[in-house]
């Protein structure tokens, strides 16, 4: 059983690399889960905040969506244990032209996954501020969603159209991926802004705010700068702390999720022979 989670706003810079990297490491270090990530933003960031700097498009994301090479020939080994990464860089851009142009072009990383991820307890899918082509395939592939948000003016402006994108996903291709957790990250408490965003998110989304909020911390460009995820470079800091607590929300989500799939899928079987999802 392998958990595939896009996480992923439209917005730029609200957080969403720094929190699979964190994650990430977390599921691996702290819960000895084996966790894969993939990039699948041209900016390329991922890999190189975990050290890994891809010579050529042919160790890339871009050469596994493309057919040229299997996913594990574009699997990299960070240097945290149980951690692997798939990097981009900007050759990335390319194929999403090509994609573009392509029948059943939001299909492509779902497929690519399919045949190479069943090694892997967690699959952590890092998306583009955009909501093109490489992050319809990164949502498509996934079986479920985090929303990282960045306590701003606009913050939530643009969610609707991430709610359309999967209801739309739903409808007109069958595929139902369910939102996990909407969470805070960059949080300054000093900020007036950024209570009124948790108290509007707190009444619009109810239960579907995760608890955990990442704080705003200099420790986390620093971790960037020397490579290494802020809980493994600055263990003892609040923000390391709350990406371990989140890490831990959100495992439990995903349990009682699939318990709770596990009881419509025997009822829905039990009455009708039809299994959802
Ligand atoms: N908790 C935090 N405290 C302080 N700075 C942070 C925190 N989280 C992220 N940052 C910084 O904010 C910037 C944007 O973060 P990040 O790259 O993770 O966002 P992103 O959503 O992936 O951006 P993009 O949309 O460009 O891909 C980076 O410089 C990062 O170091
Ligand atoms: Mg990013």
């Amino acid at each position: 059983m392998t958990w595939v989670i896009a996480v992923t706003n439209q917005k730029g810079g609200v957080g969403k690399t720094t929190s699979v990297i964190n994650l990430s490491a977390a599921f691996a270090k702290r819960h000895g889960l084996r966790v894969l990530l993939l990039d699948m933003d041209p900016q390329g960031h991922l890999g190189l905040s975990l050290g890994v700097r891809p010579t050529g498009t042919a160790e890339t994301i871009a050469a596994a969506l493309m057919g040229l090479r299997d996913l594990r020939e574009v699997t990299h080994e960070t240097q945290v244990d149980g951690l692997r990464v798939v990097p981009s860089n900007e050759d990335l851009a390319a194929v999403e032209e090509q994609l573009s142009r392509q029948p059943g072009r939001e299909a492509v990383l779902r497929s690519v996954l399919s045949r190479g991820v069943h090694d892997y307890d967690v699959v952590l899918i890092d998306t583009p501020p955009s909501l093109g082509v490489l992050t319809f395939n990164a949502i498509y592939a996934a079986d479920y969603l985090l929303v990282p948000i960045q306590p701003r003016l606009y913050s939530i402006e643009g969610l609707r159209r991430l709610y359309k994108i999967l209801e739309l996903m739903r409808s007109r291709l069958g595929r139902r991926i369910e939102i996990l957790g909407h969470f805070l990250t960059m949080v300054d408490n000093r900020y007036k802004i950024t209570h009124e965003v948790r108290e509007d998110l707190r009444t619009r989304l109810g239960e579907g705010l995760l608890r955990s909020e990442i704080p705003s911390s200099v420790r986390v460009e620093e971790g960037h700068f020397y490579r290494s995820p802020v809980v493994m470079y600055a263990p003892e800091t609040p923000v390391a702390s709350a990406y371990l607590e989140l890490a831990s929300e959100i495992l439990q989500r995903l349990m009682s999720s699939m318990s709770s799939q596990g009881i419509t899928s025997t009822l829905k079987s039990g009455e009708g022979g039809q299994i959802t999802f």
